[in-house]
């Protein structure tokens, strides 16, 4: 299920909130993202952002009020409605979210949404007082309750000098989230979705550790896949940069760290993956002061071994959970990968040869084989760019 966002087609809708100066960005990124994009603004949104500026980042004009009667014998809120695989209002003011929960279709944004039976998503951005107002509230709700996706504003400060909830997401979190509601098969909604990723560092020292290469990619790859298609996702990830929108991230460093969060997490999940590069040794002992140089021409560290964590996951594993390795391996990759499925209470492992050019640590692409502990299920090979694997496994999960 490759290549499914290419294409797409976006309605915008622009209110008149502060926070539209940042859609010109989300406009970048949606064209970036070989989208098309059509935009509507609403009087009081060419307040606070011009139409200029947006039709120059679209390629094409966008849709004015001015339109909504002067368009001659096209009738624009019916021909934008037919066009849209999806619309999203972002910024929607209060008044506008008033509007849409209430079928009042005075505009041409409101009749263009009233007119659409394609999927809706808000971005409520407003002074904290206005979205804990009672009446936006009931208007959310009654919003959700016909199943429109409202995405709730985030903490942080705000443009009217406060600091409170009512920030709307950035340009790329509102992009995920548009291709979130995109996505042609949402089956993993309601499904937890517990992922490790990354590398652990095992410290000698305050300043020193042992490690590997991994960037956490895979891992990440897996989690937005399965977000995407609508599951609740929990990282535990090691010292890494990991895109992290829409997930709970839990911050660990040492192979022991990960097996404590995991062993608290476990109970929760539905699919537990365990893409973490981890530490199969740490030193066998930590000096709390930076080991120093002078003095010494050579230094010998004794190792011990780290916890197999996942063999704990699965000594624990519940009815119904379903547990998937990944096995980093470079030399007969897929028979040691059989091993552990074994050995360790897995029902899947993904088998990754590290030693190619082209998979393994650090790569955007990668190549593996998906091996089930059923020995009905046939082994299933998937390469080429992680995020396209990853849906890959998940179709063969599902
Ligand atoms: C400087 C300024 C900033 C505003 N910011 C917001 C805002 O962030 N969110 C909001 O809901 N309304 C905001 N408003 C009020 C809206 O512009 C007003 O409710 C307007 O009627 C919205 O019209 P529209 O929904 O048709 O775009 C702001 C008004 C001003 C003057």
């Amino acid at each position: 299920m490759n290549n499914w966002q290419t294409g797409r087609r976006i309605l915008l809708g622009i209110t008149g909130g502060i926070a539209a100066y940042k859609i010109p960005a989300l406009v970048r990124l949606i064209k970036k993202a070989d989208c098309e994009v059509e935009i509507i603004l609403t009087q009081n949104a060419e307040n606070f952002v011009t139409h200029m500026t947006l039709a120059t980042l679209a390629g094409h004009k966008v849709w004015r009020e001015s339109d909504f009667i002067d368009s001659g014998y096209e009738i624009p809120h019916i021909k934008l409605a037919g066009w849209a695989d999806v619309i999203a209002v972002a910024p929607c003011s209060a008044n506008t979210l008033a509007k849409i929960a209430h079928g009042i279709c005075g505009n041409l944004l409101t009749s263009t949404i009233t007119a659409s039976s394609r999927e809706l998503i808000i971005f409520p951005a407003m002074n904290e007082n206005m979205f804990n107002n009672k009446a936006t509230q009931e208007n959310i709700k009654i919003l959700q309750e016909r199943g429109v996706r409202v995405i709730n504003p985030s903490e942080g400060d705000l443009a009217c000098g406060v600091s409170g909830k009512g920030r709307m997401p950035e340009p790329d979190e509102i992009l995920l989230e548009i291709m979130r509601a995109l996505c042609p098969v949402h089956d993993m909604s309601g499904k937890r979705v517990l992922i490790t990723a990354g590398p652990t560092h095992e410290y000698l020292d305050p300043v020193r550790f042992i490690s590997n290469p991994s960037t956490g990619k895979m891992g990440a790859a897996m989690a937005r896949a399965a977000w995407l298609r609508g599951a609740d996702v929990k990282i535990i990830a090691g010292p890494v940069n990991i895109d992290s929108y829409g997930f709970e991230v839990i911050h660990v460093v040492s192979a022991l760290d990960m097996l404590r969060e995991v062993k608290a997490n476990l109970e929760w999940a539905d699919y537990v993956i365990k893409a973490a590069a981890v530490g199969d040794y740490r030193p066998k002992e930590y000096n709390a002061n930076k080991i120093k140089r002078e003095g010494r021409d050579s230094l010998t560290l004794e190792l011990i071994q780290n916890p197999d964590i996942a063999a704990e996951a699965g000594k624990l594993k519940h009815e119904g959970q379903v547990l998937i390795g990944f096995a980093a391996e470079s030399e007969h990759v897929t028979e040691y990968a059989r091993e552990k499925l074994s050995r360790k209470r897995l029902d899947y492992i993904i088998a990754n040869d590290i030693t190619g050019s082209d998979s393994g640590f650090a790569h955007d692409t990668n190549r593996v084989t998906l091996i089930s502990a059923d020995v009905n299920e046939p082994e299933r090979t998937f390469s080429g760019l992680k995020q396209d694997i990853a849906f890959d496994i998940w179709d063969a999960l599902m």
